[in-house]
């Protein structure tokens, strides 16, 4: 306290607006060192903060060698996802977007995955890319494929959030055979879905 009272001298050539902030802050850092009660809402904190991720494994019917990860996170204002696949055999963009049903059915070759369901779209926008002002709420864009068969993307989108209506949990991660032309309805004609992955809950649940 004594170290504070010194300070507030110091600065007492401030406007007194400034110094009536530095108090401000002063108290609310004693009060907060004094309360246990602060201490357990701090661990509750860390809780929620912990189950503020999701998962996804890529997995492929048609190509066993293919694998993937993606992962949500949540953010204040919104939520961070990455992507990482290897084994893809076809380099270049390929789509990828969170699908509305969290179902990976094989179903028949050349038309896998047709139970993961149209894209995710909650706000019941056009299909678009992620470069555009509105797209579905699952529209990631296309995944660039390096020539060693991997691939890397994150995208921060604020049409998600790990709570809510808006959550990815319960739905499924496609990645596409082709390129998302962000244009055409109602899926950027992506081609085939080569790979899903359900998205599920992590830290505890
Ligand atoms: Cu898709
Ligand atoms: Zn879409």
């Amino acid at each position: 306290m004594t170290r504070t009272r010194e300070h507030l001298r110091r600065v007492s050539t401030m406007t007194a607006a400034a110094s009536l902030l530095v108090l401000g802050a002063a108290v609310a850092a004693v009060a907060g060192g004094a309360s246990g009660r602060t201490a357990d809402e701090k661990a509750a904190a860390g809780q929620a903060a912990k189950a503020q991720t999701a998962t996804a494994k890529l997995e492929s019917a048609d190509d066993p060698k293919l694998s993937g990860s993606v992962t949500f996170t949540q953010l204040a204002d919104g939520v961070r996802v990455v992507v990482n696949v290897a084994g893809v055999d076809k380099p270049g963009p390929h789509g990828i977007h969170l699908h509305e049903n969290g179902k990976c059915e094989p179903d028949a070759a050349g038309k896998r995955y047709t139970s993961a369901g149209g894209h995710f779209n909650p706000g019941a926008a056009q299909h678009a890319c992620r470069e555009s002002t509105t797209h579905h709420a699952g529209d990631f864009g296309n995944i660039e494929i390096k020539p060693d068969g991997t691939g890397h993307l994150e995208v921060v989108t604020s049409l998600l959030s790990l709570g809510g209506p808006s959550s990815p949990v319960g739905k499924a991660v496609v990645l596409h055979a082709g390129t998302d032309d962000c244009t055409s309805q109602p899926a950027g004609n992506s081609g085939a879905r080569l790979a899903c992955g359900v998205v599920e809950g992590g830290g505890g649940h």
